[in-house]
């Protein structure tokens, strides 16, 4: 039975769409581990450091309690740290709690080679459209070939179907309001650089 399950994206940023997928993901594996990825495809607007500030701050927001793999950690380590949230989780010790996710950041290689270091037992990704379902059918066809490791696809709630990073970074040039897209914190992060 699959027990971690790796959420891998841009998150740049992480909008109201993401971490709707992230939480239905938490009541469906043992453990999920968040991978914030360098995408050199999809540059600009957020460093990599920030998204993963945003992400772990958004998912706190939503009553997810956090593990943030910490600089020099090895990955499994943070796979132990996930799986000790989770336990606490279970044994009913935060009812606060609605889940446990770990976040990690991958820079640079292979996100299946991330997989194989921390033994996830498969991929989970979000997909609103046919359009999504076309660009990620290659790259899970492509992962399972290398690493036998599956990907899950799960729907969004439909309200977040049009909801886009590439869009939010259109309207954060604006004077548009943002809310009804991305969480309360990168709402704020990115009204705070309208200046
Ligand atoms: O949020 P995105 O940009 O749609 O996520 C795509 C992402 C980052 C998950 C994907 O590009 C990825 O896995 N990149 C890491 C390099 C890699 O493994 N590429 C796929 C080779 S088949």
């Amino acid at each position: 039975m699959a027990k971690l399950a790796v959420i891998p994206g841009s998150f740049n940023p992480v909008t109201r769409g993401h971490l709707d997928v992230i939480v239905r993901a938490t009541g469906l594996f043992e453990r999920v581990q968040v991978v914030v990825v360098h995408n050199p495809e999809k540059q600009g607007l957020i460093s990599i450091a920030d998204r993963v500030s945003l992400l772990v701050e958004s998912l706190a927001a939503e009553g997810i309690r956090v593990q943030r793999e910490r600089p020099g950690e090895s990955a499994e380590a943070a796979g132990a740290d996930a799986l000790a949230g989770a336990d606490a989780l279970a044994a009913g010790v935060d009812p606060g709690v609605v889940g446990v996710v770990s976040v990690a950041e991958l820079s640079s290689g292979l996100l299946v080679e991330h997989c194989q270091r921390v033994n996830a037992d498969v991929i989970v990704k979000g997909v609103r459209s046919q359009l999504d379902l076309a660009y990620e059918q290659p790259m899970a066809l492509m992962n399972r070939e290398m690493t036998g490791i599956e990907t899950l696809f799960l729907l969004p709630d439909p309200a977040y179907a049009h909801i886009s990073s590439t869009l939010v970074r259109q309207i954060a040039a604006s004077e548009q309001s943002l809310d009804p897209y991305v969480p309360e914190p990168v709402a704020r992060y990115l009204q705070q650089r309208r200046g």
